[in-house]
């Protein structure tokens, strides 16, 4: 077997055979506000309800957190960061430690947690279980192992001083993440921010709320003193500005749309300059010489794209083919999404769920019929499927030009674009040519070719002969308007850190 044919074995949709069944009794026991480590209701008394997108049938209703439970969370949150307070004066080791039995609880939990995230977020069953319970596991367990290895340096000063830095814990952190990987979200944020010592105030996704929660069960399981997390869920404009405007948060970490994210940004400059890090759409762009080799470009354009319905922020959703192998890439594409599956998440050998909801639903299909409109050629797809759950055929589009929508909006959707391009010069211009740099790959056997695009290419991940590579040790986040700052990897830990230059009179220093 060739370790292209490896690769693209190892790539994220057969369900391996040891996949376990998804539980058929699933209980929702935890729906409402976890702050101090216990359960409140609404200070409104308000609950909203949670869905699932594959019947649209109503899951259960959750406590719907406002301004006033935001205030009650950060006053937890910033008690339980006070100086002397059992989490300022932990052993980082200890830190470190709950986090793995986190992680520990979350493998017990793996299959219950799998199947809540699919029934709540439309989410095939063994992408949840082997990726995204995989991903999380990984995520924690590595920022685990950061709490006892964040470290300041001595620094030989000017003049007759000692100096040197801490990089201390931020403070009170707010996290708001969206619907799309609801749990590995959550793990992302809070697990940097507890590494770093802060405490966190989280709002899940008004349409996912439900794995967040069952982790506030395990957080209080694992040992975390009250107060550490806190968890709020509800909507966007109601806790989630409650966040962005705090004035005794510290911290902002959001993931969701760019039209949010400027908006968090703003808030932050309007209350008190909180420190800000975000992760944004993107249109990604992703690259095909004549040279690549042409059954693995096409498979991991197909998965770079259709992974999760095609809500992901790094979907692949400008796919520039080289003139001569265009005809050839798009006949292959369009066979290849016609074999895909529609069906329930939950059953085995279904390769495409629902999205997420109608209002996601209602944009992808407007899309669809502006980019018929404006002349892209529709090779297979472009409608709903099925009577019930918001399904969208696998859709692609060739002959798509740089002006047309579809090639310049975040469709968030299963619709692929496939352009055509000349030259190197013309594609890098092309490629870079939007408000976006969140990821890109290039596909070539040429090393040259490769390493004049890795530079060339605006976005915080470049992949080269492969889509969606990620990792806990690697930087993710994005150039320009997909976001600001990084997460997971060295540089997304110290993103929840702050630097303090401590500098002490010394009658001589020495070299
Ligand atoms: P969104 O950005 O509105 O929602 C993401 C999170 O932000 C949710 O928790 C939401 O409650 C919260 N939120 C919404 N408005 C807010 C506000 N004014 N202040 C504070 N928090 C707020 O994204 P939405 O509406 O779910 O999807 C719209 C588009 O965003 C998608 O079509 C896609 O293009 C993009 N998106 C990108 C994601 C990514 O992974 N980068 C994830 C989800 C959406
Ligand atoms: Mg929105």
């Amino acid at each position: 077997m060739s370790t292209e044919k490896k690769k693209l074995d190892s790539a994220p949709t057969p369900a391996p055979p040891s996949l376990p069944a998804p539980l058929t009794d699933l209980k929702i026991k935890y729906t409402k506000i976890f702050i101090n480590n216990e359960w409140h209701d609404s200070v409104s008394g308000k609950k909203f309800p949670v869905f699932n997108p594959a019947t649209g049938e109503k899951i259960c209703e959750v406590e719907e957190g406002d301004k006033e439970d935001v205030d009650k969370a950060v006053k937890a949150a910033r008690k339980a960061f006070e100086l002397g307070s059992p989490w300022r004066t932990m052993d980082a080791s200890e830190r470190g430690r709950l986090l793995n039995k986190l992680a520990d609880l979350i493998e017990r939990d793996r299959l219950l947690l799998a199947t809540m995230e699919s029934i709540d977020g439309g989410k095939l069953f063994a992408n949840s279980y082997i990726m995204d319970l995989g991903g999380c596991l990984n995520s924690l367990r590595y920022c685990a192992g950061w709490a006892d290895k964040i470290q300041g340096r001595t620094i030989p000063m000017d003049g007759n001083y000692f100096t040197f830095t801490r990089r201390e814990p931020i403070g009170v952190c707010g996290q708001i993440i969206p619907w799309n990987f609801p749990l590995v979200m959550f793990i992302w944020k809070i697990a940097p921010a507890l590494s770093c010592g802060n405490t966190v105030v989280i709002k899940p996704a008004e349409q996912t709320p439900l794995t967040a929660l069952h982790m506030g069960s395990l957080i209080k399981e694992a040992g975390f003193p009250p107060g550490v997390v806190n968890i709020v869920p509800g909507y966007g404009p109601t806790a989630g500005a409650a966040i962005a405007n705090h004035m005794d948060i510290d911290k902002v970490a959001f993931t969701g749309s760019t039209e949010v994210g400027k908006k968090i940004k703003e808030a932050a400059g309007k209350s008190n300059l909180k420190r800000v890090t975000l992760e944004l759409g993107g249109k990604s762009p992703n690259i095909i010489f004549a040279d690549a080799d042409l059954d693995s470009a096409v498979e991991f354009a197909h998965i770079g794209l259709f992974y999760h319905q095609g809500q992901c922020c790094v979907a692949g959703s400008r796919i520039f083919v080289e003139e001569p192998i265009y005809e050839e890439f798009v006949r292959r594409s369009v066979a290849r999404a016609k074999k895909n599956i529609l069906g329930n998440p939950l059953t085995p050998g279904v390769q495409q769920g629902p999205q997420i909801d109608k209002e996601q639903y209602d944009r992808i299909l407007s899309l669809i019929e502006s980019g018929k409109k404006e002349g892209a050629k529709l090779e297979c797809g472009g409608g709903p499927w099925g009577d019930k759950g918001f399904y969208i055929q696998p859709t692609v589009f060739s002959d798509v030009s740089d002006d047309m929508r579809i090639a310049k909006e975040e469709i968030f959707g299963p619709v692929q674009q496939i352009m055509k391009f000349k030259s190197i010069d013309e594609v890098i211009k092309r490629a870079n040519n939007t408000q976006y740099g969140l990821a890109a790959a290039v596909f070539t056997k040429d090393l040259d070719k490769a390493l004049t695009f890795a530079a060339a290419l605006q976005a915080g991940m470049v992949w080269v002969n492969c889509y969606s590579a990620m990792s806990a040790q690697c930087p993710f986040g994005g150039f320009k308007m997909s976001g600001n700052g990084r997460e997971l990897g060295e540089h997304g830990v110290h993103e929840y850190t702050e630097v303090k230059t401590v500098t002490i009179k010394i009658p001589q220093k020495n070299s």
